[in-house]
């Protein structure tokens, strides 16, 4: 048995292709392990605060003696934490906005990458503290990045494969529907889909 978490980060909820993926990925896994526990929290309609001062002191503190606001400012991030930890699949729909990640998403990150929890660097050398998660980024752009020079402006995956790398989790897939243009969006759609039935029943892909 799996526990399975997607983080939905597109600022649209009308046709927006990551939230299609998301769900078709939902509604596949869920028929093939029925059993299985499937979390959804909408990083757009929580409106994921940015880290504040309090929360940052908090987190390079002892621990001992904080503040109400930085107790409220610690809870606020473990929240998100415990999503991670609690989960052993996943799935983060990530639309290129503006190059890289969307704000909520980032602001997500900066929530959850906090010393001592989910990484280590207190001998001087960076130590991922998460293992044994399995993640499946579902991303979506207007244009094309496969290849120079555009591939050169693509800060999403290899963002978020050194944010995630950091924390400690390597086994990680992209799952990309690139274009503009209907056909092309349309097209992709359908590779992502066939990606996705292909990575619930544990085969790698590549798209
Ligand atoms: C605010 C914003 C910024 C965008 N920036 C880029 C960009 O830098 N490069 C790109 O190829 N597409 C960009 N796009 C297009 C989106 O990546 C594309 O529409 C994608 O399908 C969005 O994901 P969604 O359909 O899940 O909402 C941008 C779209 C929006 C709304």
């Amino acid at each position: 048995m799996s526990k399975v978490l997607i983080l939905e980060s597109s600022s649209r909820h009308q046709g927006a292709t990551t939230r299609e993926l998301a769900g078709y990925f939902k509604g596949q896994w869920a028929q093939r392990f029925p059993q299985d526990a499937i979390t959804e929290v909408d990083l757009f309609d929580d409106q994921v605060r940015f880290i504040d001062g309090d929360t940052i002191a908090a987190n390079h503190s002892d621990g001992k003696d904080l503040s109400d606001k930085q107790k409220a400012g610690v809870a606020y991030s473990d929240r998100y934490i415990q999503y991670l930890m609690d989960n052993d699949v996943w799935v983060i729909g990530a639309p290129m906005y503006n190059f890289s990640v969307p704000a909520v998403l980032k602001a997500f990150i900066d929530q959850i990458v906090v010393p001592g929890k989910t990484f280590d660097y207190s001998t001087g050398v960076p130590k991922g503290l998460i293992s044994g998660k399995r993640v499946i980024v579902l991303t979506a752009s207007g244009g094309n990045y496969d290849n120079p020079p555009m591939s050169a402006m693509d800060f999403v995956e290899p963002y978020l494969r050194a944010v995630l790398g950091f924390l400690g989790v390597s086994d990680v897939t992209f799952v990309k529907v690139q274009g503009n243009h209907p056909e092309q969006i349309e097209a992709g759609k359908i590779a992502a889909k066939q990606a996705i039935d292909k990575l619930i029943v544990g085969e790698k892909v590549g798209v």
